[in-house]
């Protein structure tokens, strides 16, 4: 039979083996996971991932419906964004959930008011911005000072010396986020040390809680030799720089490393062609389907797997059906020569891909397909 494309394929074993590592490497030092919903929200990712005892990092209040329609628990859910809105923090506070990141002075001030009219006391973590430099694509950097992430040590100094005033929130800790898709483990070390130094000035060892945010890379260029990201350096690294208190508990929210490479997209050559200067492999996904090559520059690799045992001797700029220049997902992309009906596939689709899916030019969204097939296991 003929799969109908384009389709995120996952793989499903894949996801369990890395959410199996992740989670033995974080146990080793006492660690709490939070998955990045925004990474892949679909529902059957969302189960498995839920059923493994991971938590949720949410940043909008139908992320933390979703995770809770699938199985997250409230307890292990936080709420991070920098443009909450009143219902979403009322929303929040009622499904008494694990804790609010709180990303504003003003914001602070809301969170109180909310949980006053509502009569409860909300868990608040205060994030903030470390101006940390994560030496990745600069639109995937939050944790520097240019960015609209969080707030200043001074403003959450300000929030915490008159942390009994407010009455209706309990101030539990801090949160930071830096950035995404790092794989250079001295960026993670300079965000311990600088988490030392903030919570020296603030005093804030007494805290029981400290979220590290998330931003584990993985390997986009050899996704299929290394499989898995680099969980074991990761949290050694900052085990080994991190000076929490006593009893802190330490938290992430990884998205992209329990993911990205569990996912591919596979597209089928509808036309070829070539121009004076480049020859052109048009296939039926699209940027709607997959944006982080036309939003950042991103490499994913492609392979036709039509042609599998052929010389790959030949170069492609394959694109996509949309009608912008920028969808394309690689641009001299090596290939065995390419006929229409090839079938491709687009590596490390698990991570940013269906969650950033749109029906821009009324395209439909690909459809996805499971490997084993868990949702027919589990009917
Ligand atoms: N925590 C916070 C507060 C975040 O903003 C993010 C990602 C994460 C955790 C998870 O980061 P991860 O472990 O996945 O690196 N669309 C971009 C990535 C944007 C990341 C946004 N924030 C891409 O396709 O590369």
């Amino acid at each position: 039979m003929t799969m109908q494309t384009p389709y995120y394929q996952y793989d499903m074993a894949l996801l369990h083996e890395t959410l199996d590592i992740a989670k033995t490497q974080a146990s080793r030092y006492g660690y709490t996971i939070h998955y990045a919903v925004k990474a892949n929200a679909n529902p059957n990712l969302l189960k498995n991932i839920a059923s493994e005892g991971f938590g949720a990092d949410c940043v909008s209040g139908n992320e933390i419906k979703v995770a809770l329609d699938n199985g997250f628990n409230s307890q292990g859910i936080v709420f991070a964004g920098v443009g909450k809105t009143d219902g979403e923090i009322e929303y929040a506070i009622e499904q008494n959930i694990h804790c609010i990141h709180c990303e504003s002075v003003q914001e602070f001030h809301v969170i109180e008011l909310i949980a006053q009219k509502l009569n409860k006391k909300v868990r608040v973590a205060l994030r903030i911005n470390p101006n940390v430099d994560a030496h990745t694509h600069k639109s995937i950097t939050t944790g520097l000072k240019e960015n609209k992430f969080g707030m200043s040590v001074s403003e959450a100094h300000s929030i915490l010396i008159e942390e009994n005033r407010y009455k209706n929130i309990e101030l539990i800790g801090l949160h930071f986020h830096i950035g995404s898709q790092i794989q250079n483990m001295e960026v993670f070390k300079n965000l311990a040390l600088e988490v030392n130094r903030i919570q020296d000035e603030l005093h804030s060892h007494c805290l029981p809680y400290l979220n590290l945010g998330g931003g584990l890379g993985i390997d986009y260029l050899n996704p299929t030799v290394n499989r898995l990201a680099n969980f074991s350096d990761y949290f050694g690294t900052i085990h080994k720089w991190l000076e929490p208190g006593k009893g802190q508990s330490i938290h992430f929210e990884l998205g992209r490393s329990l993911v990205g490479q569990c996912g591919q997209l596979y597209t089928r050559v509808l036309y070829t062609k070539t121009s004076q200067k480049r020859s052109f492999a048009v296939v039926d996904a699209g940027m709607n389907a997959l944006i982080r090559p036309a939003l950042y520059g991103a490499y994913h690799r492609i392979e036709n797997i039509s042609k599998i045992d052929q010389p790959v001797n030949q170069t492609y700029d394959v694109v996509g059906p949309i009608c912008e220049t920028t969808d394309s997902f690689g641009e001299e992309v090596l290939l065995p020569a390419t006929e229409r009906g090839d079938l491709l596939v687009i590596q490390s689709c698990g991570a940013y891909a269906e969650s950033m899916a749109s029906d821009y030019n009324l395209r439909e969204r690909p459809h996805c397909v499971f490997i084993p097939n868990y949702e027919l296991e589990k009917t």
